[in-house]
């Protein structure tokens, strides 16, 4: 495993644990800072050490097996549909990264994910007869999408269901509703990306902004957006509005805070963890924070469900940038190496500044002079930017899955646990 004598991951523990509450860390004095991991000695003041997570835990792989899923409600098994087959371990994961659990959350999940997108589309279908708009707003629902947030919210419910109730541990249909608004929610925004981004392709197809003009286009995004919105609006449950309500408006101030940039490299670390909480990890916290507050969670239990998603969610990011510097195309689906192109500074360029700082003023312009990104792409596989990136999103993970340890065991509790493993070994 990849040790990290850097101080700069534990700086960035400590300001992502401010920004997970809003809050800016000033400034932060990278020489206060250092971990040995595993060993007890922090360098940092009682408050930093208390704020510090896991990190330095070592956690005992952990060796499961499992029964066959359960299928409450008596429902008829239907054929699993391709899509969602494809999207099962094998297809995304790096080889070998998860046998030993035996729990394969899109299996387990067969039943309750195969009709996402066709309710997805039928929600879509009754709010419009217009038949461009509903061209357009169904683009995306495919069935070719992870569907990730959809997976991850239902196994959330699952699993607070039985934690808190045991034998009636069925999914409720509003907890069903947060998997599909979620999955809404997040297309709708890419909708809106690939716009803002002029990206070329996406899920192995021609970009939306592609294939339709930018006015419609946008406006499809809005329509899915405000088909999400009727639809939260009928759970009629004012803390679920809020929570929901409050993603909506992160995704937008994530993606304004991606147009500007820090001077100064804490700040800059400090502004990329806001941003990656507000454009990925908040939608995710915040649905499974849903689905247990419909399950009737306390704020407790409900704030444990947010953290495991919150964690989840940074890691998900995470290595979605790292993957945009080490993936191909074809096995995303989209464009790599694209972030350096659109200007981003993501986390491996970050990390690789503390080696190469000529990377400094490259970030400050965005890329933009010739050459840029070419250096860029060079210094950060030079570095080991990619490695502590990989690092970070472990430590995130780890934690999601010290906190879906806490809840009784159950298939979906154990699901919980490999869909951390999923998302730090994916490969798309
Ligand atoms: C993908 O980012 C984009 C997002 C995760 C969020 C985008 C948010 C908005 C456009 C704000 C509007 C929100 C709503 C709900 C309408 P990326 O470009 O890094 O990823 P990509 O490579 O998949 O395009
Ligand atoms: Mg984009």
């Amino acid at each position: 495993m990849a040790s990290m004598g850097s101080s700069r991951i534990f700086r960035v523990r400590l300001q992502e644990k401010l920004c997970q509450w809003g809050c800016y860390p000033p400034s932060f004095v990278a020489d206060k800072f250092t971990c040995h991991r595993g060993g007890a000695a922090f360098g940092f003041s009682a408050s930093a050490a208390a704020a510090a997570p896991s990190c330095c835990q070592e956690r005992p792989r952990l060796k499961m097996s499992v029964t066959p899923p359960w299928h409450p409600g008596g429902q008829s098994r239907p054929q699993a549909t391709p899509s969602i087959r494809r999207y099962a371990t094998m297809g995304t994961q790096q080889p070998n990264s998860v046998p030993e659990y035996q729990v394969d959350p899109y299996r387990l999940l067969e039943d309750d994910l195969k009709d996402v997108y066709t309710y997805i589309r039928n929600a879509l279908r009754k709010n419009t007869y217009q038949e461009d708009l509903y061209e357009i707003a169904t683009y995306y629902f495919d069935g070719n999408g992870k569907a990730i947030r959809p997976m991850v919210a239902i196994l959330m419910a699952r699993a607070i269901n039985y934690h808190m109730y045991k034998e009636n541990s069925g999914l409720l249909p509003a907890q069903r509703e947060v998997a599909m608004i979620s999955e809404m929610i997040h297309t709708a925004s890419l909708v809106h990306d690939d716009v803002i981004d002029q990206s070329d392709f996406r899920r192995g197809k021609p970009s939306v902004n592609v294939r339709w003009n930018h006015k419609k286009v946008t406006m499809a995004g809005d329509f899915i957006l405000a088909v999400a919105s009727i639809m939260i609006a009928r759970l009629r449950h004012d803390d679920v509005t809020l929570v929901l309500s409050q993603v909506v408006s992160d995704l937008v101030q994530g993606e304004f805070m991606q147009l500007g940039s820090k001077e100064t490299e804490n700040e800059r670390f400090a502004h990329y963890l806001t941003k990656t909480y507000r454009k990925t990890a908040s939608l995710i916290a915040n649905s499974v924070k849903s689905v247990a507050l419909l399950a009737g969670a306390g704020e407790q239990l409900s704030d444990l469900t947010y953290q495991y998603g919150r964690n989840l969610g940074l890691a998900f990011q995470l290595v979605d940038d790292l993957l945009d510097f080490v993936s191909s195309s074809a096995a995303m689906g989209k464009p790599t190496a694209a972030d350096l192109k659109l200007g981003l500074a993501t986390a491996p360029v970050l990390f690789a500044c503390e080696k190469y700082p000529e990377l400094n003023p490259m970030i400050m312009r965005r890329f933009q002079e010739p050459g840029d990104v070419e250096k860029a792409f060079e210094l950060v596989h030079k570095s080991r930017g990619l490695e502590q990136t990989q690092f970070l999103a472990k430590q995130h993970c780890e934690e999601a899955i010290r906190i879906a340890s806490q809840l009784k065991e159950s298939p979906y509790q154990k699901g919980l646990v490999v869909a951390a493993d999923f998302v730090l070994n994916r490969m798309k």
